[in-house]
């Protein structure tokens, strides 16, 4: 996310620019504005557990920069609304690859989009990330920033060093007759990956249709399994307009329910099934946002809600109709006594 910001070239945040974004995410789509010495601005989410697009407006004041929106556990913000206003989009899709908004894939919207290669996430390296653009100048930004900041050229394509133009020794006169292959003009980071990653990468690539397809289909399984207990806990929501590839399957003990999302966790885990919170809760109320500075704008109460009440289980392409059953039925067992 950091480099996504960096690539933004003349257009990237800077100190006192406020940035308007999501509170429920990951903490590593807001650190980047703070260290920037930007401003978070959060607006609450909608039943999507995505950013309202509606409250985008009420947000914007003078020092708006750009607009961060989080395609959350799979689910696309709505970005015909977020877009409209203007202000460059830096979209963190990196727990929604393959998601689409008006059957446009998210990524695809912004100035940038940054996908996560955790091993968690539909394709993996292992670890690491990527950013997609379709913009030449932030690409080969991205490129030379990831790369410690060297001279563009030789970003791009090492073999640019034997072919040595002029045109550097023009722009970076001081140099002298110095090398280009250590010329650095951007304050970069060592973020390159393996080609060993890189390869795994490709491959995983050519398989993501598939995943997500049984991602869809296993949550479909889990929603159809788990629908009578929609009194009790309310199961992910599918916008008409949306492509949902199910990072995760998110769920939200209803306020009303006879039990807490701490009982209901605590006995899937002691029944075998790994359950998460909903990524960081509610950003602002993390121990590190104490003496930061952001802005909060109107009540965050859904995404107050999904910290208190939220968490989400797997539905890796992997789970087979066995692994899906035993899941239900372990629900069902829960629930037993609250029907
Ligand atoms: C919503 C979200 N944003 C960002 C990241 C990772 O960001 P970075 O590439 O800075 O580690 C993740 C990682 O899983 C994520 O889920």
């Amino acid at each position: 996310m950091a480099l996504a910001h960096d690539s933004l070239g003349s257009e990237r945040i800077k100190p006192g620019d406020e940035v308007i974004t999501s509170p429920v995410t990951f903490p590593t789509s807001v650190f980047p504005i703070i260290q920037a010495g930007a401003i978070p601005v959060f607006i609450d989410v909608d039943e999507t557990m995505c950013m309202s697009a509606d409250l985008v407006e009420e947000a914007i004041s003078d020092r708006t920069k750009a607009i961060l929106p989080v395609h959350l556990l799979g689910h696309p913000c709505d970005m015909p609304k977020i877009l409209k206003h203007g202000y460059p989009v830096v979209e963190d899709a990196c727990e929604s690859h393959g998601a689409e908004c008006y059957s446009k894939k998210v990524g695809a919207w912004g100035k940038l989009g940054t996908f996560s290669l955790f091993a968690a996430h539909h394709i993996t390296m292992g670890e690491g990330g990527m950013i997609v653009t379709n913009d030449d100048t932030i690409a080969d930004l991205a490129r030379s920033i990831r790369a410690f900041g060297r001279v563009i050229d030789v970003a791009r394509d090492p073999y640019a060093a034997q072919e040595l133009g002029t045109r550097w020794k023009e722009l970076f006169p001081e140099l002298g007759p110095f090398d280009i292959r250590q010329t650095y003009d951007k304050l970069g980071y060592g973020l390159k990956i393996t080609d060993i990653q890189a390869a795994i990468g490709l491959e995983q690539l050519n398989k993501l249709d598939k995943f997500i397809e049984a991602r869809r289909r296993n949550a479909e399984y889990l929603r159809k399994g788990l629908e009578e207990f929609n009194h009790l806990i309310r199961l992910p929501i599918e916008k008409d307009w949306a492509k949902h590839t199910y990072h995760h399957f998110a769920i939200l003990v209803r306020e009303d329910a006879p039990f807490t999302r701490l009982e209901l966790v605590n006995y899937l885990e002691a029944n075998g099934i790994e359950t998460r919170p909903i990524e960081a809760g509610n950003m602002v109320d993390q121990p590190c946002m104490r003496g930061v500075r952001y802005r909060v704008v109107g009540n965050l109460r859904n995404s107050q809600l999904i910290r208190k009440n939220g968490f989400f289980i797997g539905c890796h392409p992997s789970l087979s109709k066995d692994d899906l059953d035993y899941v239900i039925l372990t629900f069902e067992n829960f629930f037993r006594g609250y029907r």
